[in-house]
C-alpha cells in the first residue's frame, strides 16, 4: 500500500485509493494531486473500479490552505485540483467515493467528480470557500449544480453551509449512508455489483452518461452498434436464454 499521501491497494477488478494525511485531516496538497495524476494514468491503461476514501474517519478536509494562501493568480489559471478531478471523472470505469467525516472544499469538490457517492453518518460535507476568501474553483459551481440542482447548488455555494448525512442523502448528494465501519464494504457491494456486468457496456454507459445533450441520442446509437457486435453480448445473451449465469 505504501506510505505517501494516496494508500493504493490494488485488485484485479478495482483500486482503493485512501488519501492520507492524517496529521493535516487528508486536506489535498500538490503531492497528493500528483499521486493523484499517477494513479489516473495506471487506471487509463488498465482500467479498473476506482474507490476513493480517507483515512482516520475523515475524507479530506479540504484543499491544504497553507498551499493555497501562497497561491498567486498563475497558480490559479493552472487549475491545479480542477485538471486532476477532471482527471478522475473521466476515468473509463466506474468512481466510487466512499465519504466519511469531513468532505470540505476541494474535498468535496473530489467527491463530486465520483460517479457515485456513499456517505458515513459522520458525513460532513460542504464549500466553505467563501468564508476563505476564494471560489469553490475546483468543480463545485458545475458539478454540484448537476448533481443536486441549480436551487440548492447555490444555497450551498453562496452560503457555505455543511451538511450533514441525513441532509446530503435527501439532497441527492450521497445515495446511501452507511455507520463508519461498513462504510468501506458498502462500497465494495457496489464495486462487486460493477465487476458482476460486461466491462466494456460499463464504460460505454458511462461515456454516454458524461456526453453532452446534443450528441444523444447519436452516441448512445454508436455505442450500442459496437456491443451489437460483441461476443460478450451474445455469451450473455445465450446465458440467459438457456438459463445458465452470466459468469
Ligand atoms: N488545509 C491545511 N491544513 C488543514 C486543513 C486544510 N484544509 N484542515 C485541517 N488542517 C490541519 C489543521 O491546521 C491542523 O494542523 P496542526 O495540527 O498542524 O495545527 C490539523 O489539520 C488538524 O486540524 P484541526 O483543525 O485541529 O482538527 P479538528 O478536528 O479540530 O477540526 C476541521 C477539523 C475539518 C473542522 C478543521 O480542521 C477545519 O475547519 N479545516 C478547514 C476546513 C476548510 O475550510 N476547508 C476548505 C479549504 S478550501
Amino acid at each position: 500500500m505504501g506510505d505517501g499521501p494516496l494508500l493504493i491497494e490494488r485488485r484485479s477488478d478495482r483500486v482503493v485509493a485512501t488519501l492520507h494525511r492524517p496529521d493535516k485531516r487528508n486536506a489535498v496538497d500538490q503531492s497528493m494531486i500528483d499521486a493523484l495524476h499517477a494513479l489516473c494514468g495506471e487506471l487509463e491503461s488498465d482500467p479498473r473500479i476506482l474507490i476513493l476514501t480517507g483515512s482516520g474517519g475523515t475524507f479530506a478536509a479540504g484543499a491544504d490552505i497553507a498551499q493555497l494562501r501562497d497561491r498567486r493568480a498563475e497558480d490559479a489559471l493552472r487549475g491545479i485540483n480542477a485538471t486532476a478531478f477532471i482527471r478522475v471523472n473521466e476515468l473509463p470505469m466506474p468512481v466510487i467515493a466512499a465519504i466519511d467525516g469531513y468532505a470540505l472544499g476541494g474535498g468535496a469538490e473530489l467527491a463530486y467528480a465520483a460517479d457515485i457517492r456513499i456517505g458515513s453518518s459522520s458525513l460532513k460535507i460542504g464549500n466553505p470557500e467563501t468564508g476563505l476568501g476564494i471560489i469553490a474553483a475546483a468543480g463545485a459551481t458545475w458539478r454540484l449544480r448537476e448533481i443536486v440542482g441549480d436551487a440548492r447548488a447555490s444555497e450551498l455555494l453562496l452560503t457555505g453551509r455543511v451538511l450533514d448525512a441525513d441532509e446530503a442523502l435527501v439532497a441527492g448528494l450521497i445515495s446511501s449512508v452507511h455507520a463508519p465501519e461498513l462504510l468501506l464494504s458498502a462500497a465494495h457491494a457496489i464495486a462487486d455489483r460493477i465487476a458482476a456486468n460486461d466491462p466494456v457496456a460499463t464504460q460505454y454507459t458511462k461515456r454516454a452518461l458524461r456526453a453532452p445533450r446534443d450528441r444523444h441520442p447519436a452516441i448512445d446509437g454508436e455505442l450500442q452498434a459496437e456491443l451489437f457486435e460483441s461476443p460478450e453480448k451474445e455469451r450473455r445473451m445465450t446465458a440467459f436464454l438457456e438459463k445458465r449465469t452470466t459468469r
